[in-house]
C-alpha cells in the first residue's frame, strides 16, 4: 500500500471509531484528566526504610509507600464500594451504567464488562482492556476506606479471596490484571513507580511482619 492510500485508509478507519463514539456518549472522554495531570510520581525503594528499626513502624511505612499504588485511582476504580465501578483519575461513576453481577462480570442478560473490555487496550476509542477485565468483589471494596483498613482487611482470608501472605504478595508482585495498572492504555495515568518495586515493597513489608498503618 503507498503512503498516502495507507494514510487515507487510517483516516476512514480513524473517522468510523470518532462516529461510533459521537453515537455513544457513554464512550466520550469528557471528563478524563488534562494532559498535564497525567504523570505518576514515583515510589521510593525498600533500602530507604532500613532505618526505621522497629519492626512494626517499618512494615506500616512500607505499607503507606505501597499504598500510593493500592489508592491510585488505577486500582481504586474496580474497587468500588458499591456495585458499579467508577473511572479516570477523577473516580467519577462508570458511563454507561454497568453492574457487577454475581461474578463480577455484568448481570446475566445485562451489559457484561467484555462487550467493551476487551483482552488489551483499545487505545482509539479508549477503553482499557486486560483478558481478567471484571469488577473486584464486594468484600474487597476499598473506595471510602483508610489505608489502615484495607491493610488489615487485604491480610483476611475471610475477605481477600482466602489468600496465604505469601499468595497475597505474589498477586501484587505478578498478577497481570494489577500489572494493567502500569501500562493503562493512552491518556490515563500509570500507577506511581513499577509493579517490581511495589511487589518489592509489598514483600518487604509481609518480611517485616505486617503491621498496617494506624487509621
Ligand atoms: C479491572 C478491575 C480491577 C483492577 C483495575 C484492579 N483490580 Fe484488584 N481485583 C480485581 C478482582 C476481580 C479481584 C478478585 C480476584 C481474585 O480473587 O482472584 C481483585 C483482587 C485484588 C487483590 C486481592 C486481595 C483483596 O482483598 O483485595 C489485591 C491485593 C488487588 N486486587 C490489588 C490490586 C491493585 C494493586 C490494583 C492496581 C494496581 C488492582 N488490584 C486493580 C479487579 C481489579
Ligand atoms: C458499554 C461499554 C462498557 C461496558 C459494558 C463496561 N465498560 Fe468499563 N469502561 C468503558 C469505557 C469506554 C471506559 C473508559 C472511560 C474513560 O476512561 O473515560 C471504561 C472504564 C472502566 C474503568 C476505569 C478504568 C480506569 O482506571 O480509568 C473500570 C474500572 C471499568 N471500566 C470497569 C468495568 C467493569 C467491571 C464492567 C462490567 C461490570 C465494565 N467496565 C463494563 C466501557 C464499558
Amino acid at each position: 500500500m503507498n503512503v498516502v492510500k495507507a494514510a487515507v485508509t487510517a483516516v476512514l478507519a480513524g473517522g468510523l471509531v470518532a462516529v461510533a463514539i459521537s453515537l455513544n456518549p457513554g464512550l466520550q472522554r469528557a471528563d478524563a484528566a488534562p494532559e498535564a495531570t497525567r504523570v505518576a510520581g514515583g515510589l521510593k525503594p525498600v533500602t530507604e526504610f532500613a532505618q526505621i528499626k522497629n519492626k512494626d513502624e517499618r512494615a506500616a511505612a512500607l505499607f503507606e509507600e505501597a499504598g500510593k499504588v493500592l489508592q491510585s485511582p488505577r486500582c481504586m476504580n474496580c474497587h468500588p464500594a458499591g456495585d458499579r465501578p467508577t473511572q479516570t483519575d477523577r473516580m467519577t461513576p462508570h458511563q454507561p451504567l454497568v453492574v457487577r453481577g454475581e461474578a463480577g462480570m455484568g448481570p446475566p442478560g445485562g451489559l457484561a464488562c467484555t462487550t467493551c473490555h476487551h483482552e488489551a487496550n483499545f487505545d482509539a476509542a479508549g477503553v482499557p482492556g486486560n483478558p481478567k477485565w471484571q469488577l473486584a468483589p464486594i468484600e474487597m471494596a476499598w473506595q471510602g476506606k483508610s489505608l489502615g483498613q484495607i491493610c488489615t482487611q487485604i491480610k483476611d482470608p475471610k475477605l481477600n479471596g482466602g489468600r496465604t501472605m505469601a499468595q497475597l504478595v505474589h498477586h501484587m508482585a505478578e498478577d497481570e490484571l494489577v500489572g494493567w495498572g502500569w501500562n493503562p492504555g493512552a491518556g490515563r495515568t500509570p500507577a506511581p513507580g513499577t509493579q517490581k518495586q511495589f511487589g518489592e515493597l509489598v514483600k518487604a513489608w509481609a518480611e517485616a511482619g505486617a503491621a498496617c498503618p494506624k487509621g
